[in-house]
């Protein structure tokens, strides 16, 4: 088989600044310690200039990850260098990924520099990142609008000053996969020092494109791939990392090419950056969709039963997506519960498990048979431990089609118990705004959305609510068979968030 590719993850950078999929340091680590199971190379930890909260989520990834490259992403100036580097240093194998726009349009109205000055800042910046780390990426940002005469005299003189990986992104999604290719061919032949350092591609989904351009590139001599875990990303996304793998791996005989992703763990890290963030994956989505395996017509269906191969091109398995589905009950002992959980490739420590397995109890009484998903949605929601300042204690409401609601909600802040009363439009505004009281800060609900884990009258309802204050958006989960309790489970979450990240951490954890 021919060379490896490089798996370069930036779920946690450019996936995470994009709309909505913000997450909170326990989510950060939790991610980062998925992506180091999935067997990534390169997992991009985030932007360690951009806040102190972005500085701690890198470090800390840093000191726990292993057994991948950790790396902080830096504009090419000397303070997000310096930044960068206190962030990774004390990673097993740090890199620094420095980056400056090389496209005319960029040039003139994003940086306002000259040809001149860009090439010279993005020399000196690789250098100065060099001083600090051995493993330093350049990525010349919007390449496939600039002049590839321009590119090639860049990329050379950063290799020249140390640059180990060199990035050539379509960082607006424009390019085509020929196109692509033939700038990826074209930096091959015309900049000399290529072999001293590995090409990387970054490829952004504006014209639905980007994992067939990174795959055209792979072709063209790419060696390593930026993406992310479910195509999360600026605008329409970045670059699918399943797909990308999975064409990989399925169609062996067209690209020759290996990485070291575990595929197994592909459907867990999905449903995880699914769960974190509350965006869902549309059903049809490629590899981790939740109709990507189901054959609904009859022919598909009888083809399938005789021979899977009829109109399957990889198996569930492959991903990780159980497919023996043994069901769960109130009788299920703890051993066949814990089975389970390693089965669907989720390992928990002790006190994890313990909750989890307390709460499958009461969902087993209220639920005649526990699917998968459901055992799913218990982990993702006991697994991130978001510190509870407010714990719920109970609510009535009273509602109805002729009445005004009212609920009164009761949450426990540490010994405390406090109760307040709200009418709302319907059960579930009046419980928000009884919060609201409650809790005496001041935020917005941007976003409300229900569905069920499973099918069947006794479903788990899933509520994922997101709540805005300043510029920063909360993400909240809440489960329960009963809608009213998911709903106000999930904006006590999103508000224990609010106040976790304004430091007035003070109950347990959930
Ligand atoms: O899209 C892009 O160009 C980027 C760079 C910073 C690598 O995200
Ligand atoms: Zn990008």
């Amino acid at each position: 088989m021919g060379r490896e590719i490089k798996i370069f993850d930036t779920t946690l950078r450019d996936g995470e600044q994009s709309p909505g999929c913000s997450m909170n340091l326990e989510e950060k680590l939790e991610v980062a310690k998925q992506l180091e199971k999935l067997k990534v190379d390169v997992i991009e930890a985030g932007f360690a200039i951009a806040s102190p909260g972005d500085f701690t989520s890198v470090k800390r990834i840093a000191e726990i990850i292993k057994d991948c490259t950790v790396a902080s992403l830096a504009r090419a100036l000397p303070k997000d260098i310096d930044q960068a580097w206190e962030a990774v240093r004390y990673a097993k194998q740090p890199r620094i990924h420095t980056f400056i726009a090389t496209s005319d349009i960029h040039m003139e109205y994003k940086l306002k520099m000259t040809k001149e000055q860009v090439l010279e800042q993005a020399v000196a910046m690789v250098k100065r990142a060099k001083k600090y780390c051995s493993d330093v990426e350049f990525s010349a940002e919007d390449a496939s609008r600039s002049n590839p005469t321009f590119l090639y005299q860049v990329l050379q003189a950063v290799i020249d000053a140390g640059a180990t990986v060199i990035n050539i992104p379509d960082t607006v999604g424009y390019a085509t996969p020929s196109e692509y290719a033939r700038l990826i061919r074209g930096v091959r032949e015309n900049v000399s020092n290529i072999d001293k350092t590995q090409i990387s591609v970054h490829c952004h989904d504006d014209l639905g494109l980007a994992v067939a351009n990174t795959l055209a590139a792979i072709e063209a001599g790419a060696i390593q791939v930026e993406c992310t875990i479910n195509g999360i990303g600026e605008r329409a996304g970045n670059a699918a990392l399943e797909e990308i793998v999975m064409n990989l791996h399925t169609r062996k005989d067209i690209y020759q090419k290996e990485c070291r992703v575990d595929t197994k763990q592909l459907y867990p890290s999905s449903r995880l950056i699914s769960a974190i963030t509350g965006v869902q994956v549309q059903p049809n989505k490629a590899i981790v969709g939740s109709n990507a395996f189901a054959h609904e017509s009859g022919i598909h269906q009888h083809g399938v039963l005789a021979n899977k191969s009829t109109y399957e091109i990889m198996t569930p398995e492959s991903i990780g997506l159980a497919q023996n589905k043994m069901v769960l009950g109130k009788h299920s002992g703890r051993h066949a519960f814990e089975d389970r959980l390693q089965y669907l490739g989720y390992s928990l420590d002790k006190e994890q498990l313990d909750g989890i397995f307390e709460e499958f109890k009461k969902l087993a009484d209220k639920k005649k048979v526990v699917t998968d998903r459901d055992v799913e949605a218990l982990i993702h929601q006991k697994r991130i431990r978001t510190p509870q300042v407010y714990r719920l204690e109970r609510f009535v409401i009273n509602s109805g089609n002729t009445i005004t609601s009212t609920a009164a909600v009761q949450v426990r802040k540490q010994e405390e118990i406090i109760e307040e009363v709200a009418t709302g439009d319907g059960p579930i505004d009046a419980a928000f705004n009884a919060l609201d009281k409650l809790v005496g800060i001041t935020f917005t609900l941007d976003d409300y959305s229900l569905q069920s884990v499973t099918e069947g009258k006794d479903a788990l309802g899933e509520v994922i609510v997101k709540l805005k204050k300043g510029e920063n958006i909360y993400t909240g989960r809440g489960l329960s068979t009963d809608v009213i309790e998911a709903s106000v489970k999930a904006y006590i979450n999103a508000i224990n968030k609010i106040l976790n990240e304004s430091g007035t951490d003070e109950g347990g954890e959930s």
